[in-house]
């Protein structure tokens, strides 16, 4: 399969042609993910939530980044591999955020990280890229920043809150960023966003017009089935298919059904 590079991905944006991303945080998932030809594979530090059972994404550390980097590394065979960078792990100085994003490529094997906001980290996001990491920004909901929003909800409700997007999508671009995230904005927003930029959008909660979508692999995949928001669409219902799984194992066990014949060594 074509290796995806970040010049794939600018390439994709000038021919209209629709970039697909998931994320993953394991080698399994990984191959199966890569295998279908997915164009970015993105270890989020969602992996707080979906596997780690943090409450939101700050308790993440660079090193279980790096750990779990390492994991799809292994399984990837095609993706261009996008590691977020975690919570206060790129806010506090330039000197940082270049350290950890180079932990993250040379120990992790990412490609390029992710970071979240606009004009207030503008110094790290340009610091990261002039030290050759690609670099994805993160517009609109940024999980990051909960203890701040207080909830995550539909972001960019009032004018000065579209144009500051708008104008943090700008920045993000001149200072070396390939692409941006838009999380949980209204579609005509994102719309306008992907117009105006040279760069491909990718959005998550964020309508149609987007360059690209992204979505956590487990609410695709219905492994999650205590809440839903509305812009997933869920493509398999897994944690029923497991949960039914376990039962008629548990069951086969206890009444002796397996192992049968076929199972076992002679
Ligand atoms: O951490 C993550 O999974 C993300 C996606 C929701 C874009 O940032």
């Amino acid at each position: 399969m074509n290796k995806k590079t970040v010049l794939t991905i600018l390439e994709k944006k000038r021919l209209n042609d629709k970039i697909t991303m998931l994320t993953c945080y394991d080698y399994i998932t990984a191959k199966l993910v890569s295998s279908q030809g997915i164009d970015m594979i993105l270890v989020g530090d969602s992996l707080g939530n979906v596997k780690l059972g943090y409450e939101n994404t700050l308790p993440v550390t660079v090193e279980d980044m790096i750990y779990h980097t390492k994991s799809v590394k292994r399984g990837n065979s095609g993706a261009l591999l996008v590691t977020d960078m975690p919570f206060m792990s790129y806010e506090i100085t330039t000197e940082d955020a270049v350290k950890n994003a180079a932990r993250i490529i040379k120990e992790g094997g990412a490609e390029a990280v992710k970071v979240e906001g606009g004009i207030e980290i503008i110094d790290k996001i340009k610091a990261i890229s002039d030290a050759k990491v690609p670099v994805v920004g993160h517009l609109g909901l940024t999980p990051q920043a909960i203890n701040k929003i207080g909830s995550f909800k539909v972001q960019c409700r009032t004018e000065n809150e579209c144009n500051k997007l708008i104008s943090d999508a700008k920045v993000i671009e001149e200072a070396g960023a390939f692409a941006v995230v838009l999380e949980a904005v209204p579609e005509q927003l994102a719309r306008e966003v992907t117009h105006c930029l040279e760069i491909p959008t990718i959005g998550i909660g964020a309508g149609r017009y987007c360059d690209g979508q992204v979505l956590v692999i487990d609410d695709m995949l219905g492994m999650i089935d205590n809440f839903q928001p509305k812009f997933v669409k869920k493509y398999a219902d897994l944690s029923k298919i497991i949960r039914a799984a376990v039962k008629n194992y548990i069951d086969d066990v206890k009444e002796g059904k397996f192992p049968q014949e076929g199972n076992v060594y002679k």
